[in-house]
């Protein structure tokens, strides 16, 4: 009796181990932005925009038979080394598929190295800077507009329906915010306008009283601002503090409510800024994932629908792929199909650019950003 109670024993114990080492099979999809710090507002536009996406996807069934996806998010803090330690952590997983990410061009360029090496597939929704497509790797792809259009974009807007004829540039320095003002700059001065002067500033730098005060004389009809929401509300609360009326242009790094809230609603009226792609909220293809979103975070931020999109894609690819397979998913992702989103039919180039690359205008009007139109 003892001996049959302790091998009944022993076999519990064996199939308890066993249940222990395993766990049901998922299939994991990495999220890289800041989520903490003062880029937050946006890097959790990313993190939330992919959740729904996963959470729907696992909805509706397992992706692929027995397995459900698994979202593993790591904060990047918008720090280039950070994000490569990110990109890291994530292709060590052998788990790990596929990875949305990141926000910064700084941190997403250098970080395309490594998933290049573990021939890990990386969507970004938000990266921008056009010199991240350009390093030939296989295992990069983006559903955003970029700079060399934007930039552009940015300058012809500002010239033929501003009227603005000489602007002051300053920029963040980073390969994102001196790509986009560089765009612009080689665009207005081609249009006939004139660059007053081109400055560089730091992120995290609070006082731009000293830059402003040296601005002011010059008279510009514009100031462009190559860099994210933080540092530019403090320029534009300082401009005005300053008396400076000239009104403040930016790319997709300004388009956040937070800009408004930081700068205040009256400095920032009329304040204008490019956004990579169409007013997401006014699609007629958008309106299921805006009120899903809404109903689980709030309001649609600015690249919610881009990582819900990006996410998609992944998506669709490991269905297609039949397996979690790193490279079979590389595969589909290269090869030149169509995935429908709410931002369209995605399809990328050899570069792994996206070939529906729309530029939007958006201003600051009664405290709210509102929709120009697509130019
Ligand atoms: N579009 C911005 C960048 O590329 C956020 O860094």
């Amino acid at each position: 009796m003892n001996k049959t109670v302790s091998a009944l024993s022993l076999f519990a114990i064996l199939l308890f181990a066993a249940g222990c080492s395993k766990h049901d099979p998922v299939i994991r999809i990495g999220v890289s932005a800041p989520f903490t710090g003062d880029q937050a507002s946006v890097g959790l536009t990313i993190l939330r925009g992919t959740q729904l996406a996963v959470d729907q996807a696992n909805a509706q069934g397992d992706v692929l038979p027995g397995y459900k996806i698994e979202l593993v998010q790591i904060d990047d803090s918008h720090s280039p080394t950070q994000a490569v330690a990110a990109a890291k952590k994530f292709v060590s997983d052998p788990e790990v598929i596929g990875v949305v990410g990141h926000l910064n061009s700084s941190c997403t360029k250098p970080a395309a190295q490594i998933y290049h090496n573990a021939r890990v597939a990386q969507i970004t929704p938000a990266s921008t800077n056009p010199e991240i497509s350009k390093q030939g790797f296989d295992t990069f792809f983006r559903v955003c507009a970029t700079d060399d259009l934007q930039g552009p974009k940015a300058a012809q807007f500002a010239f033929n329906e501003l009227g603005a004829r000489k602007v002051f540039i300053i920029d963040d320095k980073t390969t994102y915010g001196k790509g986009l003002s560089d765009e612009f700059a080689k665009a207005f001065i081609a249009q006939g306008g004139q660059v007053l002067g081109h400055q560089g500033i730091t992120q995290g730098d609070k006082d731009f009283t000293p830059l402003l005060t040296k601005i002011r004389p010059m008279s510009p009809d514009l100031i462009f601002f190559g860099g994210l929401y933080p540092e530019c509300s403090l320029i534009i609360k300082q401009a005005r503090d300053l008396n400076i009326k000239a009104p403040v242009m930016g790319g997709d790094g300004i388009y956040d409510v937070t800009l408004i809230r930081l700068a205040t609603p009256s400095a920032s009226e009329g304040t204008y800024a490019t956004m990579i792609g169409a007013d997401v909220k006014a699609l007629p293809q958008a309106q299921e994932f805006v009120k899903a979103y809404e109903t689980k975070f709030g309001d649609v931020g600015s690249y919610s629908a881009y990582s819900y999109d990006a996410a998609n894609i992944l998506i669709q690819a490991i269905k297609l792929a039949g397996a979690p397979d790193r490279e079979k998913v590389i595969q589909i992702l290269k090869d030149g199909r169509t995935f429908p989103g709410i931002l369209g039919q995605t399809e990328f180039d050899d570069r792994g650019d996206t070939k529906n690359k729309i530029v939007s205008v958006f201003r600051v009007r009664n405290g709210q950003w509102e929709h120009v139109r697509t130019v």
